[in-house]
């Protein structure tokens, strides 16, 4: 019974002619006594008609149960004018059967097999992934992410890069991300990590002259997770040699259009808007500002300087700032709605989120009481604060009353979304290029300067001499594609001299120079034998291909991906290891007490 069709082709056209189908039930209607299948493949649907008149079938049809897998040879008919289906592909033809097989009878899915099954629990989707991939929805993303994969082999192919593969088992490197440290049984005692990034491999593939490099290189960082985030992600990385920023900007605008064009019929605008890192965070109050929305934050300095509130003049006397956002329409926010806020930016360092909304044409405030009238009258003017609206206030050192108001913005505009008074489209692409960051930024975290990219990007060349006297004040040639507040890639120019290379890694980013030897000192020797000037950039491909099929989170387009905590669910990994595994690679769990393995 070798099929001769998949499930989305027959039309009227091949009424009268005997086809084998084989498939997934993808449904059974019982007419009294007649049995209407829709088979499903990965192509489509098509309906069979099982008689129980026709005698050749048997009885074996009866228990054909919906997900089990059969094959059929049948008739096309044309179905009477009442049951045509005009939007199913097939839906003018049925299959009446005249022989079944049936090749594994399945049990009962564990959740609903249609976009229903969304309002389950992940997990349980995730422990039967190969269920939950069969719902057309979810196949469907694997396909559109396939076809971004052609998309980009294609315009890259153009663009004469040729694909390396560079090595999984790589070596620990400070500066970056936590890694996934390798045990290596030969050599005792000694670790790989798995790669961050391609990031080292392809500047050498630089240096050893292949110009052009780009790969689909899976990396690994081991970070907390976020709905944008997964241990084990996809990099589209891309490296070149004798290029320079403006050049990196239109091949990667000229990248985009392609995938867009491609992958969704889209022409998008380029070339692409661009905006310092300064700037976005000074209007926007994040580095990856979502443009598509205005409610941009305000300096509130001027108005507040002299102000009897100490909280917002002490913080201009201080050399901080007074920032305000005015959400309008959101007055009749919820206390449980403001109470949310107020956590959000008190886990960004605020002291507490002050705010002023308009009600029936009146000014409430608990700290209204503290502003004069010439204030109130400069933030009415200033803010455009009309009757309905509601505005925030963070008053510390400007980068964290950027990044609190920054939040609020993207928050309250939610609220508005769920009021209906805000639409965000998400097929209205707006793509953002962020420039001239600094080449190092503190990093609340380490508690110090690190790079604010990698200590591979090259300083602005008119900046290199501020390395030595104001070294906070250099900027990189550094740069991230956003779309939608989505940091989507990020780049750079590198160093490709070793003389530079290493005042960078010892001076400026005061990395212990022994360190500096044993993790880069290939690196610095390369440089040596003569580097080109080059740069490049990296890509998330499963945060493209999210934002492509238009879904929320990153594991909606990973055919196997890992939950909040960092599990396979289907597999069960991570999973123990025999003291046999350990003792070869010389390993002793050290577990706290109570600790043990989860799965
Ligand atoms: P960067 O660290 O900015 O740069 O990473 C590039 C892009 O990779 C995506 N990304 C992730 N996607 C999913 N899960 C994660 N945990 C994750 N982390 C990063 C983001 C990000 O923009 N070597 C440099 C690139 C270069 O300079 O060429 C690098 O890795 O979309
Ligand atoms: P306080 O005088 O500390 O009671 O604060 C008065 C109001 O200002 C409260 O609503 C606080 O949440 C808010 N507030 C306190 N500190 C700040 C700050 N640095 N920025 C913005 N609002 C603040």
């Amino acid at each position: 019974m070798k099929r001769t069709h998949h499930c989305s082709q027959l039309r009227s056209s091949d009424s009268g002619s005997s086809v084998n189908l084989s498939g997934w039930v993808d449904s059974v209607r019982d007419h009294g006594g007649i049995l209407f299948v829709d088979l499903r493949d990965r192509e489509g649907l098509t309906q069979i008609v099982f008689d129980p008149s026709n005698t050749s079938l048997g009885d074996q049809f009866a228990s054909i149960k919906p997900e089990s897998v059969i094959a059929i040879t049948g008739k096309v008919e044309m179905r009477i004018a009442d049951a045509i289906n005009v939007s199913l592909a097939t839906g003018e033809v049925e299959v009446h059967a005249s022989s079944l097989k049936i090749h594994n009878i399945s049990k009962t899915p564990p959740f609903p097999m249609d976009d229903s099954a969304d309002k389950t629990s992940e997990d349980l989707r995730m422990t039967y992934r190969y269920l939950d991939l069969r719902r057309s929805s979810n196949a469907n993303i694997l396909r559109l992410r396939h076809n971004t994969c052609k998309a980009i082999r294609s315009y890259m192919d153009d663009n004469t890069f040729i694909e390396v593969e560079t090595p999984m088992l790589f070596k620990s490197t400070p500066e970056g991300a936590r890694e996934f440290l390798v045990p290596s049984r030969m050599n005792p005692g000694s670790f790989y990590a798995l790669p961050q990034s391609p990031q080292q491999y392809k500047q050498m593939l630089m240096v050893a002259g292949l110009e052009r490099y780009y790969q689909l290189a899976r990396c690994f960082r081991d970070e907390d997770l976020r709905a944008d985030r997964q241990p084990e992600f996809t990099q589209l990385d891309i490296e070149l040699s004798f290029v320079d920023r403006e050049e990196m900007y239109s091949l990667i605008e000229g990248l985009m259009h392609r995938v867009w064009k491609d992958v969704l019929k889209v022409d998008i605008e380029t070339p692409f808007q661009r905006m310092s890192y300064y700037e976005a965070m000074d209007r926007f109050g994040v580095d990856k500002p979502d443009m598509r929305f205005e409610m941009e934050l305000q300096d509130c300095e001027e108005i507040f300087k002299d102000s009897s509130f100490k909280v917002f003049s002490g913080a201009v006397a201080s050399g901080g700032a007074v920032k305000a956002i005015n959400v309008k329409g959101l007055a009749d926010l919820t206390q449980g709605e403001l109470r949310n806020l107020e956590e959000v930016a008190k886990s960004l360092g605020a002291k507490g989120l002050a705010f002023i909304k308009s009600v029936d044409g009146e000014w409430k405030s608990p700290i209204l009481k503290f502003f004069s009238d010439t204030e109130k009258a400069a933030l009415k003017d200033q803010l455009n604060i009309e009757d309905g609206d509601i505005v925030f206030f963070a008053a510390t050192h400007w980068e964290r009353a950027c990044t609190i108001l920054g939040r609020v913005r993207l928050d309250a505009a939610q609220l508005l979304v769920k009021r209906g008074k805000l639409t965000i489209d998400p097929c209205d692409y707006k793509f953002l290029w962020v420039i001239e960051f600094p080449l190092m930024l503190f990093d609340e975290e380490l508690g110090r300067f690190a790079a604010s990219h990698h200590p591979f990007t090259a300083p602005v060349e008119e900046d290199i001499p501020l390395l030595d006297s104001d070294p906070k004040k250099v900027r990189g040639q550094h740069y991230d594609l956003v779309l939608n507040g989505v940091e989507l890639g990020g780049g750079s120019i590198r160093i490709h001299q070793p003389d530079l290379q290493k005042k960078v890694f010892e001076d400026v980013l005061k990395i212990d120079p022994q360190l500096v030897e044993s993790r880069f000192g290939y690196m610095l020797k390369a440089f040596e034998y003569g580097a080109p000037p080059h740069g490049g950039i990296a890509f998330g491909l499963d945060r493209m291909v999210t934002i492509l099929a238009q879904r929320n989170s990153i594991r909606d387009v990973i055919a196997f991906p890992k939950n909040q905590r960092a599990q396979e669910m289907m597999t069960a990994s991570p999973g123990t290891a025999t003291d046999k595994q350990l003792k070869d690679l010389h390993i002793k769990a050290s577990l706290p007490k109570d600790e043990a393995p989860i799965i």
